[in-house]
């Protein structure tokens, strides 16, 4: 028999570090990426598009409001390693999903759009996995990464659906920027074709 902790098993605890919660966002934009591929129908690619759109926007956010910096105050070229990641999101990752979430999947440009924002946004991952996030974990302590792992998890839950290349890019501003200029139908209307939770746990 292994060991038992008491802790409450809810979705927030099971992973308790912030570079485990940040590689399983990571885990499930490629999945989402890959159902948009391989859905047949229009109606189900715009599902999984919104799907995307939302998460990635909502991943890239809580990076920005509460990665980066920690980046800054923790890790000893931290400075350099935020500017390098936000310049990414800013720059390339941000424009390319505000491009694609206008697009249509009768679009010719809807396949391409996708698969070059994944071809970014995979680097992206890639190098923040590598480098970034081992830094980071080295730099700081379970509780401290705990802690970090917490504040990502409540802040993707209060951030606007769309991402928006024109705003200013260094938090606070974005964030508020981002929310008020968020509107509110297309928010309503983006929940309403969301997939349900049956749908969601499939990747075919
Ligand atoms: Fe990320």
């Amino acid at each position: 028999m292994t060991e038992q902790h008491n802790q409450p098993a809810t979705a927030t605890d099971a992973i308790d570090r912030v570079s485990d919660r940040i590689k399983h966002d990571h885990r499930e934009l490629e999945q989402y990426y890959n159902n948009i591929k391989s859905a047949n129908r229009d109606d189900d690619k715009v599902k999984w598009q919104n799907m995307f759109v939302w998460e990635l926007a909502r991943h890239s956010i809580a990076e920005e409001i509460v990665v980066y910096p920690a980046f800054e105050k923790h890790v000893s070229n931290g400075q350099k390693m935020a500017e390098k990641d936000r310049a990414e999101h800013q720059q390339q990752v941000k424009e390319k999903l505000y491009e694609f979430q206008q697009m249509s999947p009768s679009d010719a440009n809807f396949d391409p759009a996708i698969d070059s924002l994944w071809e970014t946004l995979s680097q992206h991952i890639t190098e923040e996995e590598r480098d970034d996030l081992p830094e980071l974990e080295k730099a700081i302590d379970s509780d401290m990464s705990g802690s970090l792992a917490r504040s990502f998890h409540r802040t993707k839950h209060f951030v606007p659906t769309r991402s928006h290349p024109s705003a200013p890019d260094r938090p606070p501003f974005e964030t508020a920027a981002g929310l008020l200029t968020t509107p509110l139908d297309k928010l309503m209307d983006m929940f309403r074709k969301f997939p349900d939770d049956s749908e969601k746990g499939s990747s075919k």
